[in-house]
Formats: C-alpha cells, sequence, structure tokens
C-alpha cells in the first residue's frame, strides 16, 4: 500500500515546504508548512483534491508520476489561493482532459488569478454530488474561511471531509497523521493568523458539518486528522464567545519610560491573579502576539511617541490587532510623549473593528512619576474590577 496514503483509494501527492518562514510576507510560519493536494481514484474516473503552490508544483507532478496517474478527470478545488490553485494551469496542461469542478465564485476568482481558460471548468452548487464510480464526492459550500468563494468536499464511501485550509496547520512534516499531543499550539497559532477574524463563520460551518460521520479530516495545509473531534472541539473552543482573566500589551518604548510604566502595570496586574502577556514589539514574533489574542480579555496597547505620533510599531501592532478581530472585550492605551502629540488618538482609530470597551489611557511625559504610576495602579483597579464584574470574562 501507498505510505502515503489515506485510505486504499484516496492518496496524499501533496508537497512539505520547510523553508517557507512567512506566508502572505507577514505570518510567521516558523515551522514551514505544506500544501496539501489529494488524489481519488474511483472505478471510473479519477479526481485531483487542489494543487499545491507553484514553487513545488514539480513535487506535485513527482508525486502523479510516482503513482502512475496518466489520466485526471476532475481536479476539484476548494479555494482560489495560489497555495492551492497555482500549479492548475500545469496540471491543465499535462493532463488535457482534466476540468477544474469548483463553484462559480471560485471560477470567476481562479480565472482571474491563474489565467485558465473558460472551458476548462465545470461548476457545482451547494450540496450537489459528483460521482467517480464507486466513490461520490459531496460539494459543501463552507464561505469565509477564509475567503468568501471556500468550500469542502465530503467524500461519502471513505467519510473523508477535505476542509480546504478550515483545520489547516502551518507545519512541513514527514508524518502523514497529526499528532494531537504534539500538534494543538501549532494549530492555535494557524487558527490565530488565519482563522480568527471569521469566527462567526466558522461556528455556521460547523453547525453545517455537524451532522456528517468524519473518520478523517483532511485539510490542505498540515497534518491530517484521524481524530476529526480533537480540532473541531479545538476551533469551538477557540471561538466561545466568554474571554479569559488575562491582559495582553505588546508594546515599544524608545527610551525607557513606556517600559518602566508596562513593567509597572504587569506587577499590579500580576498581584491581582490576572495572567499578563507583555510583549516587546521589538523582539515579538506576531504569531506569539496574534496567539495570545485568542484567549484574553483586555488588550492594553503601550507606545512611545515618535513625530507627534505612535511609534511604527505600535502602529503596526494596533492594525494587526484590528485585522485579527478578537474577542477583546476591553482595550486601553499606556505610553509616554515628550512635548505633545497623538499618539492615542491614532492608536485608538485604528481599533474599530473590535467590539471592546475603552478604558481610559494612562499617558505620561517624560518617565513616569509617582502620579503616572498612580494612574496605572488605578487602571490595573479598573481591568480586574471589568474582568470581575463581566460575564464575558471567564474568572
Ligand atoms: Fe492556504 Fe487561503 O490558502
Amino acid at each position: 500500500m501507498d505510505p502515503r496514503a489515506l485510505t486504499a483509494d484516496v492518496h496524499y501527492v501533496g508537497a512539505p515546504d520547510w523553508d517557507r518562514r512567512y506566508f502572505d510576507e507577514l505570518i510567521p510560519t516558523p515551522e514551514g508548512t505544506s500544501y496539501n493536494s489529494y488524489l481519488i481514484k474511483g472505478s471510473e474516473k479519477t479526481a485531483l483534491l487542489d494543487t499545491v503552490d507553484p514553487a513545488k508544483t514539480n513535487v506535485l507532478l513527482d508525486n502523479l508520476k510516482g503513482l502512475k496517474i496518466d489520466r485526471i478527470d476532475y481536479v476539484i478545488a476548494h479555494h482560489a489561493e495560489q497555495d492551492h490553485s497555482g500549479s492548475l494551469p500545469k496540471i491543465l496542461e499535462i493532463y488535457k482532459t482534466a476540468k477544474v469542478v469548483t463553484n462559480p465564485k471560485c471560477k470567476e476568482f481562479i480565472k482571474d488569478l491563474d489565467l485558465i481558460p473558460d472551458d476548462r471548468f465545470i461548476t457545482i452548487n451547494d450540496r450537489e454530488t459528483l460521482t467517480l464510480g464507486n466513490k461520490t464526492l459531496e460539494f459543501i459550500y463552507a464561505p469565509w474561511v477564509h475567503w468568501p468563494e471556500t468550500m469542502f468536499t465530503y467524500l461519502r464511501e471513505d467519510k473523508i471531509l477535505f476542509t480546504c485550509d478550515f483545520l489547516g496547520t502551518h507545519l512541513a512534516s514527514s508524518e502523514l497523521f497529526a499528532d494531537p499531543a504534539k500538534i494543538y499550539e501549532t494549530n492555535k497559532r494557524y487558527y490565530a493568523e488565519i482563522m480568527m477574524p471569521f469566527r462567526t463563520s466558522i461556528k455556521a460551518n460547523l453547525e453545517k458539518i455537524k451532522d456528517l460521520e468524519i473518520k478523517i479530516a483532511a485539510p490542505s495545509h498540515g497534518p491530517v486528522f484521524k481524530d476529526p473531534q480533537y480540532i473541531i472541539n479545538a476551533y469551538k473552543e477557540w471561538i466561545a464567545d466568554p474571554a479569559k482573566n488575562e491582559v495582553i500589551i505588546p508594546y515599544v518604548s524608545m527610551h525607557g519610560s513606556t517600559a518602566a510604566m508596562v513593567e509597572h502595570l504587569v506587577a499590579n496586574l500580576t498581584g491581582r491573579g490576572i495572567v499578563v502577556k507583555p510583549f516587546n514589539l521589538i523582539k515579538t514574533d506576531l504569531g506569539e502576539l496574534a496567539m495570545a489574542l485568542v484567549d484574553a480579555a483586555t488588550v492594553v496597547i503601550g507606545s512611545s511617541t515618535i513625530l507627534a505620533g505612535a511609534h511604527p510599531l505600535a502602529f503596526n501592532a494596533a492594525n494587526v490587532i484590528n485585522m485579527l478581530r478578537p474577542k477583546t472585550k476591553f482595550v486601553s492605551i499606556v505610553g509616554s510623549y515628550g512635548w505633545g502629540g497623538k499618539m492615542v488618538e491614532e492608536l485608538a482609530g485604528l481599533l474599530h473593528n473590535l467590539k471592546a470597551e475603552t478604558i481610559s489611557p494612562v499617558i505620561a511625559r517624560g518617565y513616569p512619576k509617582a502620579a503616572d504610576l498612580a494612574a496605572l495602579d488605578a487602571l490595573a483597579d479598573q481591568i480586574h474590577k471589568k474582568h470581575q464584574e463581566s460575564e464575558a470574562v471567564i474568572k
């Protein structure tokens, strides 16, 4: 049997990318990633599920050659982003009778991104099926995990759900199947970096698949799950509305004043039994910050003032936090200035996506003095009270 087979007729033909360290030139992938492509051999037809990033087309072609595949009837495209669709042009050039099977929205995206002509597509509707002879593919629209056109395929006979980016992991590994004991933090990082802004859609899509019997969940990045309930339960935990009794403090300090304020605030909050995670933005991996955002009830951004505005690193962190739309319940800002500026207004204006209550910022002129430290104590007191009183915070 093929050592990379999920079941007798379903083969892994994707590619690990051991060296990739950033996705979208933004998202850290410290453990690399993989672009998963699967081949299903039916009694009458053969289907390829997704392709791979164009940088790894040769690996996909070699894997198909290794399985002696000389004909592909269908290429199922779950998602148009190029890390899955980018090898389509080469596949369609080599496998001349292959048709791309996807939903109408994904078809339009792929035509734009990969320049595939109209006559190479077959479009399908939500819950439509396609037979490969002794295998039945059921297509399930799953929009906004994480693009509007994303969909899943359920292989009925083998009870495999192919979930594309959803439930994925940015992890290059020679192991086909995931070991939940080793992979939780890596799954959480992926969720935080890619899926967190779509918590409402995730809830709806989990609802949509809840009655399927799923023996294997096969995403398009990272290992395959023989225990799909592990990853589904993890997602349920991460998207749940209540936040934890935690404060995260991404900050940058040019001359030590803001750092002294953050240090004072951290000590005070810690003394109240709150879990506090400061992130010095000079050294912070954005993925670590994103992971902390999954659970924390409160975010306090710390910034020096430079040229009358927020430090660019604080600006960037606020922008990323706003993009990721975490479940944050309370926000505040601390920092210092020399002669004036609009640091607070700039940062506050960047957080418009958060459905969070603002707690009054604490801003010091120069190095924090007794009155500033007292204001930080009052801020810690307010955060503590808000956490205690809010039903949306787990005590
Ligand atoms: Fe893995 Fe949205 O592409």
